[in-house]
């Protein structure tokens, strides 16, 4: 069975229970991360910690645990879940059991939970079918706060459109990110993503794949992408830490480009995947995983 983390505890899944009057049950009031780990390695660790470590700033929230210690939770899950060869692992803080009253009464102690599951493997031969949607959420995108329900509207309108995987949000006319993904765009050869602000989270996999993309000499830019060059887009990729680099063929019902995976996606995602699997050779399985390795 499923073996979970729950204040300072591994346990079965079943048996790990939270207090009702917890904030995040009642409010939503916490953050949350997703790591990825391919092989033995955990893929830009210090990266994930440090946005979890902003995200719980964004909200008046402290770290509960330091580094050394979320990799133990990490490392502890990873050994007690052999559900596959790559997997993720989601950290969940919320502010903790108090009276239902909106306003923060300090101290409270934090709820921390942690679970691991397996990524599963892609098939994105065809590539993904996506929809456009106005940007209904709020203006504090840069916290990945467990609050989803917007997200999980999209995710739903996109699916219940035409059984598309995600929705491509637009706000004042330019493209923010994907319901759960960052979006980049390929025009005449130039790749794009929208520059990092209070309207998308800061993806991990997407500051990697610009980091990848100028380490390969091709070039990719951050900025506007108005709706016009969305749908006018040679090639559209979504990317995210359990996704990957996801080519996206279909937008509302007509075809990207030729309709199949372009040929810059190829080169990204061969870049992705080569520098996957260099990190997780250089990682020694077990505890105390070499996290750092680039
Ligand atoms: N979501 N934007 C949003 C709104 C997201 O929820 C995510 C990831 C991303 C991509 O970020 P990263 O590359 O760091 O995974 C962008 C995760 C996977 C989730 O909620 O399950």
């Amino acid at each position: 069975m499923e073996t979970v983390w729950l204040n300072g505890k591994f346990l079965p899944a079943a048996e790990a229970t939270v207090p009702v009057l917890d904030r995040g049950f009642i409010f939503g009031d916490g953050v949350y991360e997703v790591v990825p780990v391919f092989g033995s390695h955990i893929l830009r660790f210090e990266e994930h910690l440090r946005r979890l470590g902003q995200s719980l700033a964004a909200i008046y929230m402290q770290s509960p645990h330091s580094d050394t210690e979320w990799g133990a939770i990490i490392d502890g899950l990873l050994e007690r879940n052999p559900c596959g060869r790559d997997r993720s692992v989601y950290l969940h803080v919320t502010r903790g059991v108090a009276p239902r009253e909106h306003v923060i009464r300090a101290p409270l102690t934090p709820t921390v939970f942690g679970m691991c599951t397996p990524i599963p493997e892609r098939n994105y031969d065809t590539g993904l079918s996506v929809i456009t949607h106005a940007d209904i959420r709020w203006q504090y995108c840069d916290i990945k706060a467990i609050s989803l329900l917007p997200g999980v509207l999209l995710r739903e309108r996109a699916r219940r459109a035409d059984g598309s995987t995600e929705a491509v949000l637009l706000r004042d006319g330019v493209v923010t990110e994907g319901a759960a993904s960052n979006v980049f765009v390929v025009s005449a050869g130039a790749v794009r993503t929208p520059a990092k602000s209070n309207h998308l989270l800061p993806g991990v996999t997407r500051d990697l794949v610009v980091e990848l993309l100028r380490g390969a000499d091709m070039s990719c830019s951050e900025g506007p992408i108005s709706e016009a060059e969305l749908r006018t887009a040679d090639e559209i990729w979504i990317t995210s830490s359990t996704m990957g680099i996801a080519p996206v063929t279909r937008l509302d019902g007509k075809p990207v480009g030729d309709g199949r995976p372009g040929r810059i996606w190829q080169t990204a995602d061969r870049v992705y995947q080569e520098y996957k699997l260099k990190v997780s050779a250089n990682t020694a399985p077990g505890p105390g995983l070499n996290r750092s390795a680039r």
